[in-house]
């Protein structure tokens, strides 16, 4: 079966050719450095940005996979969460496209995506699994089971993981997205040098505002003179203090999920997944607790299409395929 994966939420224009399990062509057009100077993702910019980019980036994955439209079986496309505009470019164009080749349509969750990207490469986690899906706009502990029905544990009630990678970067005045930033300059610093809070809330729900409140606080409460020195000669020490907290959250949250049900096979996804700390402490517990942890290669953690194919492959697998009347839903959960 070959599927074309189509993925347009936020501000990656992407598209991935998929064929029984394998990733033929994954293009990813990332607008980050435009949206850069903003400090955010604009909306309006995004979707004006999709629109230029969906055809080339759908041309560039087909000719890289050396097939031929006609040759595509399904288009799967991210149909929500997302922004709204950015969304129904993508899932305008999949339409159009699946309509002219007469090939089903698949509107993929997002978040489900997130969760297939551990089947794209290497060995697939065991059934079920207890997966992390943490993300920009995303922080959710899910239990997957052997006919991928999701069940969520816990999910954040305020910022996301990636949501608070973000803001903190921008206090201390690094680049959009912050989380590789952070990543890069903690790699060299001492994550004792602060103590920032960890929120442990009832059951597997997580809140990373306070950390960015936190963060906001401690700088504003000097003078701009000290800020500037602080940040000039700790800035990889306070990069290494904040990425801890985070980690340490996230980590214990898994770490009780294994104890209290008893799960063998663990997962994180989404592109917080790419942070070096997280990645390296999940392995640590792995070994720890004994169980199985499958984290996926760093491309796949990021927005893609891949993971979209992926997830729409299965759906149609299982005898799922959507209205030509799809709309886009930008609060879709899991
Ligand atoms: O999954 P993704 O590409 O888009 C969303 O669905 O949101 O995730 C983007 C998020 C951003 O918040 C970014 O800062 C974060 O993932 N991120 C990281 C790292 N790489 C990306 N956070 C921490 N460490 C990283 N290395
Ligand atoms: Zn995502």
């Amino acid at each position: 079966m070959l599927v074309l994966g189509i993925e347009s939420s936020c501000d990656d224009t992407a598209a991935a050719v998929w064929e029984d399990g394998t990733v033929r062509a994954n293009v990813v057009s990332s607008q980050a450095d435009l949206h850069e100077e903003y400090g955010g993702v604009v909306p309006e910019l995004a979707s004006r940005n999709h629109q230029r980019l969906i055809v080339p980036v759908v041309q560039r994955a087909l000719t890289k996979a050396e097939v031929d439209a006609e040759g595509l079986d399904a288009v799967a496309v991210t149909y929500g969460p997302g922004l709204p505009g950015s969304l129904l470019v993508g899932l305008s164009f999949a339409k159009a496209f699946a309509r002219g080749l007469d090939v089903p349509l698949i509107g993929v969750n997002h978040l489900e995506g997130h969760v297939c990207s551990v089947d794209l490469e290497g060995p697939r986690p065991g059934r079920p699994f207890l997966c992390l899906v943490v993300s920009g706009g995303h922080t959710e502990l899910v239990r997957v089971d052997e006919n991928a029905q999701h069940e969520v544990l816990g999910r954040t009630r305020d910022d996301a993981a990636g949501e608070a990678f973000d803001k903190v970067a921008q206090l201390f005045g690094l680049g959009y997205p912050g989380g590789p930033d952070i990543d890069r300059h903690a790699e060299t610093g001492d994550p004792a040098f602060h103590d920032f809070p960890r929120s442990r809330l009832d059951g597997f729900d997580f809140s990373f505002s306070g950390l960015k409140t936190s963060v906001l606080y401690y700088l504003r409460d000097r003078s701009a003179a000290e800020r500037k020195r602080l940040l000039a000669d700790h800035l990889d020490d306070l990069c290494a203090a904040v990425q801890a907290a985070v980690v340490d959250v996230l980590v214990d949250a898994m770490r009780r999920a294994v104890e209290e049900t008893g799960g063998e096979h663990v997962a994180v996804v989404g592109g917080v997944a790419a942070n070096s700390s997280l990645r390296r402490r999940m392995g640590a517990l792995g070994r720890e607790a004994g169980v199985d942890v499958s984290v996926p290669a760093l491309t796949y953690c990021m927005d893609n299409a891949a993971m979209i194919a992926q997830a729409g492959a299965r759906r149609l697998a299982a005898g799922h395929t959507s209205p030509a009347a799809l709309d886009v839903h930008p609060n879709l959960q899991l």
